[in-house]
């Protein structure tokens, strides 16, 4: 049986706000729990780039997600210092950052911690737990290089939003699950998001397959997409 776990989920003002969006709807149809809090630039981009009018003064964020899924929900207020994922105490699997403003990655490289989502990625690195970011910006400056780097060397997991294209996404929704997908498999967290890579048929005939099945697809046919 899976175990259920708990992550605590900040959503920033990057852009890519689906991103975070169907990573807390994965996670919390598969039964775990999560901690969500958002910037007011989070909720702005989401107005603008999801058309998601939430009110940036009284924020309903379990309003976003369908009823049979906000029992495993808990949102936080960004100023909630003291909820549950701002102490080291808690028990959580992972912290992720989704979309992770540069702003908010400045923030966190240097410790600042001056709301409830920075907070949480500050702790994470202190307790050594996971803390997975996801940034967006493009181009990336030299600052912002540099405190990835920063933050790489503090151990988090540095998951740019770059969705691949060799598996030919058809839709939006293909290239967002594409990056969520990269996201679950670091914290361990099984899906079928997207089809896994497997050797090429050309590949196999000129000696190099390495499965049994050859298939003139690469992707793995057997696992189904939700
Ligand atoms: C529509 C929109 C898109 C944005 N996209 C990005 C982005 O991709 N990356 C980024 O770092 N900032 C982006 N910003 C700017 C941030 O939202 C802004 O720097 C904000 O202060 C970040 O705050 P936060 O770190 O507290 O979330 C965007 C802003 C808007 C309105």
């Amino acid at each position: 049986m899976t175990e259920m776990r708990a992550f605590a989920i900040g959503f920033c003002g990057g852009s890519g706000i689906a991103y975070g969006l169907r990573l807390v709807t994965v996670l919390l149809q598969a039964g775990h729990t999560v901690h969500l809090a958002a910037t007011g630039a989070a909720l702005r981009v989401m107005r603008h780039e999801a058309g998601l009018d939430v009110d940036q003064l009284r924020p309903d964020l379990a309003a976003l997600f369908e009823d049979s899924l906000r029992q495993r929900l808990i949102v936080h207020d960004l100023a909630a210092v003291e909820a549950t994922p701002s102490s080291g105490s808690a028990k959580l699997s992972a912290t992720i950052l989704i979309p992770c403003s540069m702003g908010t990655l400045a923030r966190v490289a240097h410790g600042f911690s001056s709301n409830l989502v920075e907070r949480m990625a500050d702790v994470a690195i202190k307790e050594g737990r996971p803390l997975v970011v996801v940034p967006r910006e493009t181009p990336l400056s030299v600052i912002h290089l540099e405190n990835m780097l920063k933050l790489a060397r503090a151990g988090a997991i540095m998951l740019p939003a770059m969705p691949g294209y060799y598996h030919r996404p058809q839709t939006v929704q293909d290239l967002v699950d594409f990056v969520v997908g990269k996201v679950l498999d670091r914290l361990g967290v099984e899906h079928t998001l997207q089809p896994r890579w497997r050797t090429p048929a050309g590949d196999r005939l000129a000696g190099n397959g390495d499965h049994p099945a050859a298939s003139a697809s690469p992707w793995d046919e057997e696992e189904e997409r939700p």
